[in-house]
This record gives C-alpha cells, sequence and structure tokens, in this order.
C-alpha cells in the first residue's frame, strides 16, 4: 500500500487564498495587519526563511518590515529594537528569527516582545495559555501541524500519538495541542531507551527531532499518519525529514513529504497569527 501524500504546499495555498480577501476586507475597516521580521547575522538557512516570511506577507496583502542587523548587535540595541516595535502602531507582529548569535541572550529578547505582538508564540505568557487551554497565539509549526491534520479529516480522540522531539519550538507545543484533541500523547526524546517500541504504537507519529531519515518504515505500525517536521541539509545539498519517505511511505496511511508537506504551514500560520493580532489591536 502506498499512503496518501498530505500536500502541505497545496493547503497552505489555499488558506492564503482566503487570507487575501480577510486582509481586503480589513483593509476595508482601515486596518492594515503589519508585521515586523527581525534577523540578526548571516545564518543562510534564517535567510531563506526570512525571505519566504516577507513573501508571504506580500501575498496576502500584510505589511511588513525587515530589520537586518549585523552579527555583531549586542543585546541591548536588539532589547531596544524590541521596545520601539512594541509600541509601533503600524506593527502588530514582531518575528524574531532565531537562532540568535551567542553574544544575545535569546530568552531575554523573546520576554521582551510584548505578548499582544508575539505571533511566533514563544512567549512565557501564551506558552501559559497554551498549557491551560486559553486563547493564544499558537507556535506556527505545531499550529501547521494541527490544521493539516484536520484538512486530511484525521480524528484525534483517543489515538495513540508519538512525539519525536521535545523542542521548546515543536515537541512541547505540539503535544499539548495533540492533547487538547484527546489524543493519548507519549514524548520520545534522544534519552528514550526504545524508540521503536513507541512509535510501532502509534496511529500518529510527529517527527521532529532534526536527524536525517532517522524513523524508518519497520519502526512504524500499518496504516499510521506520519508528520514529518525535519528539514536536514544533505552533504550532497539535498533535503531530507526526520522520516526515510521512501520505506515509511509504504506503511503509512497518509505522510507529509519534505519538502512541500509542514515547512509552507509554518509560515501560513504566521500570517494568521498577524491578521489575529491586528485585529485583537484595533
Ligand atoms: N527558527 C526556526 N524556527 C523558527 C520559528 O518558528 N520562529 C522563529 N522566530 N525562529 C525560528
Amino acid at each position: 500500500m502506498s499512503a496518501k501524500i498530505i500536500d502541505g504546499k497545496a493547503i497552505a495555498a489555499s488558506i492564503r487564498q482566503k487570507m487575501v480577501d480577510e486582509v481586503a476586507q480589513l483593509k476595508k475597516e482601515g486596518i492594515v495587519p503589519g508585521l515586523a521580521v527581525v534577523i540578526v547575522g548571516k545564518d543562510p538557512a534564517s535567510k531563506v526563511y526570512v525571505g519566504q516570511k516577507e513573501k508571504g506577507c506580500a501575498q496576502v496583502g500584510i505589511y511588513s518590515e525587515k530589520y537586518d542587523l549585523p552579527e555583531d548587535t549586542s543585546e541591548e540595541e536588539l532589547l531596544n529594537l524590541m521596545a520601539r516595535l512594541n509600541k509601533d502602531d503600524k506593527i502588530n507582529g514582531i518575528l524574531v528569527q532565531l537562532p540568535l548569535p551567542k553574544q544575545i541572550d535569546e530568552k531575554k529578547v523573546l520576554y521582551a516582545i510584548d505578548s499582544a505582538k508575539d505571533v511566533d508564540g514563544f512567549h512565557p505568557e501564551n506558552i501559559g495559555k497554551l498549557v491551560i487551554g486559553e486563547d493564544t497565539f499558537l507556535p506556527c509549526t505545531p499550529h501547521g501541524i494541527m490544521v493539516l491534520l484536520e484538512h486530511s479529516g484525521i480524528d484525534l480522540k483517543g489515538k495513540e500519538a508519538v512525539v519525536v522531539g521535545r523542542s521548546n519550538i515543536v515537541g512541547k507545543p505540539i503535544s499539548l495541542m495533540l492533547l487538547s484533541k484527546s489524543a493519548t500523547v507519549t514524548i520520545c526524546h534522544s534519552k528514550t531507551k526504545d524508540l521503536s517500541f513507541h512509535t510501532r504504537r502509534a496511529d500518529v507519529v510527529i517527527a521532529a527531532v532534526g536527524r536525517p531519515e532517522m524513523i524508518k518504515g519497520d519502526m512504524l505500525k500499518e496504516g499510521a499518519v506520519v508528520i514529518d517536521v525535519g528539514v536536514n541539509r544533505l552533504e550532497n545539498g539535498k533535503l531530507a525529514g526526520d522520516v526515510e519517505f521512501e520505506s515509511a511511505s509504504k506503511k503509512a496511511f497518509a505522510i507529509t513529504p519534505v519538502p512541500g508537506g509542514v515547512g509552507p504551514m509554518t509560515i501560513t500560520m504566521l500570517l494568521k497569527n498577524t491578521i489575529k493580532a491586528a485585529r485583537m489591536q484595533a
């Protein structure tokens, strides 16, 4: 059996198409959603992501400003910029691309963003709201995964969900979101003793470890739903996910490809959060 491909690119495109109309309608009401994107240094992957975020804004009509700061920017300079953007009425959302250079304390910067403009959903106040199930800005990648599952008609109630990876950006928040949909959630990580034992019991596997093709077909249950969050650049220049697509797609009921699965959804959810921030601040 060959798995159904969950086409994140197509799902993201249809959501963005609806956003074009939503933003146009907001503009008629005098509301122009605005996003500030901040990048510090020259990390090539971060440059690509930031470029995609700007392009996404332009595509749906969101106003955006880019702050491209040098590698040697001080923490104080960045904190001053956050203070300025917090007060700027044109800016509804602030995104600081991670990672930051080592002279800057990432936590201090993320905590300095006004929680009402935290479209990444990384501020502790917003993470706290996610934990207790209050309305908040959901972190973009896990939010995108939930929308993919919903669009694919996958009911999570009572399902065994195994999350591989425990990062603050993906592993922990996706676990909470799956729990909120009444899945039974197991979180695996680098110290998990027998990973296959867990993944073979899973109806839904979320792979977010950052290790190329680590999850293979023989580690999956027949008919599982597999979401691959990994974006790993191989030595030959090709992109690989955390899942070995070839073997996994023979076992799975549905699977996301890399690229074209989770990636396009992340930026779409950032745009969604920016529109939400603009509505809330209006
Ligand atoms: N770096 C990798 N993923 C992300 C993300 O979702 N948001 C930000 N700000 N930086 C990242």
